[in-house]
């Protein structure tokens, strides 16, 4: 479409340059000029295009989002990267069957592996994998998704087919988190480009005719398959089809086709996200947690993540701005009715209710991540930011071992420890702890707890909060979205943050620009502004944001200059269930530190949980874990004692810092031990009423931790009036 949503230099620079990070450092000088006088050029065209154009295709960004590759992690965040560059995620294609040999990467029908009739295992890597290999630039992953890119490509069917199904076998479901894969590659990677945008025309081409012809793939899917999947999750096939269009790479019969396939994945639908999120249709408690139950597509909690942003998405080709208010209603009554206070939404395979031993898949909170990000980019709603910030800093790395050879298929907002639970798995006609996860390891830290698609579905976690974290602002703005450590490269200016947020809230930019611009900053929701400033080049104000975006302002000059963003904040407690708090300061949620003991095993596969183990993988490093708590964890606070203690001046974070013991922060409250019951001998339950708590023990001094490097926690904590 015509140039309606991005700043003129992004289109220029889009177009004729290579986005790669090693290529940009070089030529940023000649890169910048040329940007900038394609931008004065294109600016004259614009002004002119837009007094005549017609509604353009698609409702524009709120923020326009920066092309993937132009930005990239420092600090910390670049420690957590790397960790997972050389943890399970990173390794993953030298040795885990699903990825290394999966169905995808053989023609049709010939073979392969995978987890399910599914399919999406090796998309669900690619789509984790390109962000992480290039805001890396690391030439080992790298070398990994352009060879899967390159088979994968090769093997697409005359008739326009990509993926591993036969014509009788075609479902769309896969290819979403594939061509999602595939669009970040084409952005951060000019050469791949063409080949990518070549082919997702003619897998539309032919998607085109699929759902011409009775929604075959969509609608009407193969014998004993549940059509249900690739229903709920159509808007993530969407966003490859609107990065087409938003890209300008089609011509005009192409564009209809495009067009007229978003309408008709919507339509053909039988799930539709702004017909849940309506009142009396959705439901706030969930009698029947079953997979039986007939609105189990919308109950399932990585589609409630994945569906977050739905209407947003729709929005976009529909031009309906009631979706606004959908995509709003949907966050916030997710959040009110399951949500967890890490932000991630409580469902261990259906959302039921907000009982503190809910579990809550890792796949729930990378889908959730992005759901935000790309909300906030698409609305421009602050509370999306701040609620982004949260599942990144904390549902994620809570889920991952310090050196992510390890993962979590179920947390729980209260989970002491993480056993083999040998009730789940010795009564399969229940009662269950968990809904669907009775191999007894579903909390348990390991290669494939419980069931794979995390393994392969959470290394979009950390790159994609990094690929959304800057925007642009108008034409000639740019701003910081999500916050935390990195760098980023535009036509409009180079920005180097240098930070230790979320661990501390003071935020160092040095700018480079050729020219004078708009720099913004997001302020969070929760800032005090008499301890909050900014300060450019020496000069001292308060912040002053705006209420809808949460970005405060600020002209930059051309050439260089330092600036320095303090936030002040306070400890906040948000109530929770049966009186009960969750702790936070800033946008870390603090947790009770209950200590942590560990024992170790053979990593099991997900259907042989009580195997042997492998004892032949070429990692030794890949093991499953079992945590205990070594304090008490029934204890109960007086939250009037809450005391913050934060980071010692220059004294770095660990790497990696989502260690237990590794962030420096933590908070110290007074409480005691009280009497607190069970939930079928397994897990903490509810709390005991208020009236029933008394001290077991002296009063005494107890200490809360982020909760991101609680590996076991207890977040949802009694509180008791000394
Ligand atoms: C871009 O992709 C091509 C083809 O795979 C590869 O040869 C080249 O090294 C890539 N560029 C960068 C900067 O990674
Ligand atoms: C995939 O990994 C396994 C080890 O788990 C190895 O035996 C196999 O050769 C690998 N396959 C390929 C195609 O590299
Ligand atoms: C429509 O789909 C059916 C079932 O897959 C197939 O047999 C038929 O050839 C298709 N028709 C057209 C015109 O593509
Ligand atoms: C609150 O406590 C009561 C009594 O133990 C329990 O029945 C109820 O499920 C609890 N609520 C939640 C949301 O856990
Ligand atoms: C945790 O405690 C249980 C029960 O006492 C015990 O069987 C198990 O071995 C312990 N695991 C670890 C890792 O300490
Ligand atoms: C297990 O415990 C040992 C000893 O305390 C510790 O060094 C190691 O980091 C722990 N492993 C995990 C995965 O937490
Ligand atoms: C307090 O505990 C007693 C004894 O367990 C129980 O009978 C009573 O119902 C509890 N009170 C509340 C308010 O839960």
């Amino acid at each position: 479409m015509l140039l309606d949503q991005k700043p003129p230099g992004v289109t220029a620079m889009g177009r004729g340059t290579t986005w790669s990070p090693r290529r940009r450092r070089r030529g940023f000088c000649i890169d910048i000029m040329v940007a900038l006088a394609a931008a004065i050029a294109l600016t004259v065209l614009y002004v002119n295009v837009v007094t005549w154009a017609q509604q353009p295709t698609l409702v524009p960004w709120a923020l326009p989002p920066i092309p993937v590759g132009s930005i990239v992690p420092s600090g910390w965040m670049l420690g957590e990267m790397e960790t997972m560059a050389q943890g399970l995620a990173g390794h993953e294609h030298d040795f885990y069957l699903y990825v290394n040999e999966s169905r995808w990467l053989q023609p049709a029908g010939t073979g392969g592996y995978d987890y399910s009739r599914l399919n999406e295992a090796l998309p669900y890597w690619f789509n984790g994998l390109v962000p992480l290999a290039y805001l890396l630039d690391d030439d080992r992953l790298k070398a990994q998704v352009h060879s899967v890119a390159t088979t994968v490509l090769d093997l697409q069917t005359e008739d326009g087919w990509l993926g591993p199904e036969v014509p009788s076998e075609r479902n769309f479901w896969a290819r979403a988190p594939f061509f999602l894969g595939l669009i970040q590659l084409a952005e951060a990677n000019s050469t791949w480009k063409g080949p990518i945008v070549g082919a997702l025309h003619s897998f539309n081409t032919l998607a085109n005719s699929m759902l011409h012809n009775s929604s075959q793939g969509h609608r009407i899917c193969p014998p004993d398959f549940e059509c249900y999947w690739g229903q709920t999750r159509v808007h993530d096939l969407m966003i490859s089809i609107q990065w087409l269009i938003d890209n300008q790479e089609t011509g005009d019969s192409m564009e209809s086709t495009l067009v007229e396939n978003m309408q008709m994945f919507y339509d053909q639908s039988d799930y539709k996200w702004d017909k849940w999120y309506q009142e009396g249709t959705y439901l706030k408690i969930v009698d029947d947690p079953t997979t039986t139950n007939p609105l189990y597509p919308y109950l399932h909690g990585v589609n409630v993540g994945q569906g977050l942003k739905a209407s947003a998405v729709v929005r976009r080709f529909s031009h309906d701005d009631s979706l606004i208010a959908a995509s709003l209603r949907a966050v916030e009554w997710t959040m009110i009715y399951h949500g967890a206070p890490s932000g991630t939404i409580l469902g261990d395979e259906i959302e039921q209710d907000l009982s503190p031993f809910m579990g809550s898949e890792l796949c729930t909170a990378v889908e959730t991540a992005y759901s935000l990000a790309y909300l906030y980019h698409a609305i421009g709603d602050n509370s999306y930011a701040d609620h982004a910030e949260v599942v990144i800093f904390n549902a994620l790395p809570v889920m991952l071992t310090g050196d992510m050879w390890a993962h979590q298929y179920l947390t729980q907002p209260n989970g002491p420890w993480a056993a083999i639970n040998n009730e789940d798995y010795n009564h399969p006609d229940g009662p269950f702890l968990f809904t669907t996860a009775h191999s007894g390891r579903a909390t348990t830290f390991g290669m494939e707890p419980q069931y794979p698609c995390c393994t392969v579905n959470h290394p979009q976690g950390y790159p994609k909060f990094v690929t959304h974290s800057w925007g642009y602002v108008g034409t000639n703005g740019l701003a910081h979205l999500l916050l935390g450590p990195s760098k980023v490269s535009t036509p409009i200016a180079t920005v180097e943050c240098d930070t230790a947020y979320p661990f501390d809230l003071t935020l160092r930019y040095t700018i480079t620009s050729l020219e004078s611009f708009d720099f913004y900053v997001r302020v969070p929701s929760w800032y005090i502004n008499d301890n909050s400033d900014i300060t450019i080049d020496g000069r001292t104000s308060r912040l002053s944001a705006d209420p809808g975006n949460g970005l405060h302002k600020i002209t930059i000059s051309a050439g260089t200059t330092e600036v320095t963003y303090n936030l002040g904040a306070i400890v906040r407690e948000e109530s929770r269930t049966n009186g009960t708090v969750a702790v936070f300061y800033g946008n870390l949620l603090y947790a009770l530190d209950v200590g942590s003991v560990n024992s170790s095993s053979y990593p099991h596969a997900f259907n042989d949980a009580r195997g042997a183990g492998f004892d032949d993988l070429p990692f030794p490093q890949v093991r499953d874990y079992y945590f205990n708590n070594t304090k008490p964890w029934n204890v109960a606070i007086d939250p009037r004692t809450l005391e913050y203690h934060g980071m010692q001046p220059g004294v770095p974070l660990p790497k990696p810092v989502f260690e237990y013991g590794g962030p420096p922060n933590y908070i110290t409250v007074q409480g005691c031990e009280i009497a607190w019951d069970l939930h079928l001998g397994a897990t903490p339950g509810p709390a005991p009423a208020p009236a029933n708590r008394t001290c077991l023990s002296p009063k005494s001094t107890f200490r809360l931790i982020p909760y991101g490097s609680a590996k076991v926690h207890m977040s949802e904590i009694p509180t008791i009036y000394f």
